[in-house]
């Protein structure tokens, strides 16, 4: 059968009929706010090139923390930038470090809402690489005791689930090993088990001072050209006891988000980041396309290509638009 028996449009002429056979939803259920934790009290500064994001103190999470909660998003992403910085990323794993406190502020102001923290330690080095370096390589085996012993002071400061997204190879079995050793079996791990080199991570280096200060990341990141890589990535980290996986970024790989949800069967998140959030701002700024509705499309693409959750900057905005 075809046209003119065949008509599609019959099923888009009310709303309706589009509401009831649409087969993507977003939902506040669906949305995880990243939010940057720095020193101070009663800090809240913008970061100019993110419209609508700003690095808070410990303090402020805690309003912030309670804001979110209130808008019905039901977890946080948090990134400590600390005042000082060493070749070991010594605040990445400190007691009373800068994210630690942030843990503790957002769960004792918001003890429903779901904090995990972003485990790497390009924040905390003077060089800005997510491992050790030695000469000019960042060394593997010698950053798992680190991002290790980094996922646990999270759990112990409250952390509700760690996200390591840093790519060195065994560092979710390292991470999971160490967990149960200290005691937080149940602590689960949100790895960046796909996470590729990208122009897109621009603006966050800036709002998080984490540009690598010598070359670049390609040794530990993926290259954008994978993506039969990406899956054997996801397997690994799956392999090693990851209990969600996660695509980075999100709309550029739309195709490895598709591949993802054919292939494993276990929760599986985008993190629409920075630069995609940046460059929807921008554009919506000199008035070439309209903020909302081009966010809206943007998280519905990544939800259809498959995530079951989206980190975004965004999500505050478009919280208040979503059923419950
Ligand atoms: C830390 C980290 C980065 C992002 C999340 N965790 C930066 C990077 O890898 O350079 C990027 C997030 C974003 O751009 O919004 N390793």
């Amino acid at each position: 059968m075809t046209f003119p028996t065949v008509r599609m449009r019959r099923l888009r002429r009310s709303e309706g009929l589009r509401r009831l056979t649409r087969e993507t939803r977003l939902s506040r259920d669906d949305l995880v706010l990243p939010l940057f934790a720095v020193e101070g009290t009663g800090v809240r500064e913008a970061v100019a090139s993110m419209p609508g994001v700003h690095r808070f103190s410990a303090d402020q999470i805690a309003e912030e923390a309670k804001a979110v909660a209130d808008l019905g998003i039901p977890a946080v992403i948090l990134f400590g930038i600390p005042a000082e910085k060493d070749a070991r990323g010594s605040g990445a794993d400190a007691d009373g470090g800068i994210v630690q406190r942030a843990v503790e502020a957002a769960k004792s102001a918001a003890p429903e809402l779901c904090v995990i923290t972003d485990v790497c330690l390009c924040e905390y080095t003077d060089h800005g690489h997510c491992g050790l370096v030695s000469g000019d390589t960042v060394e593997n085996d010698p950053t798992l005791d680190r991002l290790a012993d980094t996922a646990v002071s999270h759990a112990r400061a409250g952390a509700d689930v760690v996200a390591p997204s840093d790519m060195m190879d065994g560092r979710v079995d390292a991470i999971r090993r160490a967990l149960d050793a200290a005691d937080f079996p149940d602590v689960p791990i949100l790895s960046y088990a796909a996470k590729y080199t990208s122009a897109f991570y621009g603006p966050f280096r800036d709002a998080a001072e984490s540009a690598p200060a010598f070359g670049d990341r390609r040794g530990y990141q993926m290259d954008p050209a994978n993506r039969r890589e990406a899956l054997r990535e996801l397997e690994l980290d799956l392999e090693e006891g990851a209990d969600i996986l996660m695509v980075k970024p999100a709309m550029p790989c739309l195709d490895v988000l598709a591949d993802a949800r054919r292939m494993f069967d276990v929760p599986l998140a985008a993190y629409q980041v920075s630069g995609e959030y940046s460059m929807l701002m921008a554009a919506a700024e000199r008035g070439w396309i309209d903020r909302s509705r081009a966010l809206m499309e943007s998280l519905i693409a990544i939800r259809r290509a498959g995530a079951d959750f989206i980190l975004t900057y965004a999500a505050k905005e478009i919280a208040p638009r979503l059923k419950p």
